[in-house]
């Protein structure tokens, strides 16, 4: 029986689609390949434009990034292979999270949309593709998010210290890992990178703030933090989950003066995402001992210092020390989740995303 998995997922920083080869042993990992793969730059920027302006995304739109996000992610899945030399027939099955290009899970009729054709990509690769992962979860009344934590609890908890898992991506998660039996925690904290990165992009026309420079030549604006953290999504009680169309430059702009410094700006936004992360843990897991951090976040290291700051009890760590590379475990989660669907294994952590009950997750396309 074949023994790979493959997982697939672009973010909310849309940066790109990152792939990962899997082999799965009793709680452990092997990454066979791994990588990310750029979107073209007019894809990312039609992708953001559909996220940032609704009201331009017809059905015509919506349909032809479907295809085009799916070759991108095919492409993504036929390289993973040939980096390892490893064949289709080899690989049981790819789990594709997509891009997710709405998340309203809050609506009368809540809904989630991710797009990447997955037929594109198991007709291309030749191997059968899970995909529509939070579908299920969002028809049980769950958020269909976070869809993460019952990866870091198969791969992180330990029954001797209380972990946080803690992913930074475009919007930052939180996995409460309780040292005692019992059930897990988890839930979206809100902006992790991305309000970072829509400043940083609009004034000086680059993806992200390297090492977080920017943000560490910068002073924090008091006023502006504490209106930001006013926004009612951080006092929402969990479950919760959120996303690029809530937290994006118009709510930068409907909050931020126009002669307010920049870079003080960013030294603020780099504040609001370390306070918030950091109040989360506080309030929902003030047991933590280690936070073990994924995400591209994870290489900010002005955050991370940020961070380190407000969570003094705490040891912060990359995953990279538990055995896993921190930009790689969404991939590697996704593979995880393909296995249990083709397993008939539920996915889902009712507890987290607030679903009525466990389900198996997504859709399955086959290559044949
Ligand atoms: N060297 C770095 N310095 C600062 N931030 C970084 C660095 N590398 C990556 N990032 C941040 O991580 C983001 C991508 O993280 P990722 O985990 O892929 O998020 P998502 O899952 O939302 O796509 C980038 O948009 C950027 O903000
Ligand atoms: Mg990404």
């Amino acid at each position: 029986m074949p023994d790979h998995y493959i997982g697939l997922i672009s973010g909310t920083s849309m940066d790109g689609v990152d792939a990962a080869l899997m082999q799965f042993g009793d709680h452990s990992v092997d990454i066979v390949s791994a990588g990310t793969s750029p979107y073209p730059e007019a894809l990312r920027e039609k992708l953001m434009g559909a996220a940032r302006a609704p009201d331009t995304c017809t059905a015509d739109v919506i349909g032809a990034l479907d295809h085009w996000v799916g070759e991108c992610f095919r492409d993504a899945a036929l390289r993973l292979l040939q980096a390892a030399g490893v064949e289709p027939g080899e690989v049981r099955a790819i789990g594709s999270h997509g891009q997710t290009i709405r998340h309203r899970p809050d609506e009368d009729r809540p809904f989630t949309l991710q797009i990447g054709n997955a037929d594109v990509i198991a007709k291309g690769t030749g191997i059968d593709c899970v995909a529509n992962f939070r579908g299920a979860d969002l028809a049980l009344g769950g958020q269909g998010a976070p869809l993460v934590p019952p990866f870091h609890e198969w791969l992180f908890r330990s029954a001797d210290v209380d972990r946080c898992a803690l992913n930074i991506g475009g919007i930052a998660n939180i996995t409460v890992l309780p040292a005692a039996p019992g059930p897990i925690r988890g839930f979206d904290t809100g902006p992790g990178n991305t309000l970072m990165d829509a400043w940083i992009r609009r004034h000086r026309a680059i993806d992200f703030d390297d090492g977080g420079r920017w943000a560490a030549s910068g002073t924090t604006i008091p006023a502006l933090l504490e209106t930001m953290l006013a926004d009612p999504y951080f006092a929402k009680s969990p479950p919760k989950s959120t996303g690029f169309e809530y937290f994006n430059e118009v709510w930068l702009s409907r909050l931020i003066q126009e002669d307010a410094d920049p870079a003080d700006v960013q030294a603020t936004l780099a504040d609001l995402a370390a306070t918030t992360i950091a109040d989360a843990i506080g309030l929902h897991a003030p047991q933590t001992r280690e936070l073990l951090i994924c995400g591209g976040g994870v290489h900010n290291q002005d955050l991370i210092r940020r961070l380190e700051e407000r969570l003094a009890q705490v040891n912060l760590a990359s995953t990279a020390e538990f055995g896993l590379d921190p930009d790689h475990v969404e991939a590697a989660a996704f593979a995880w989740l393909a296995m249990r669907t083709m397993n008939g294994e539920p996915g889902n952590a009712p507890e987290v995303t607030g679903a009525s009950r466990k389900t198996v997750l997504g859709a399955l396309h086959r290559c044949g």
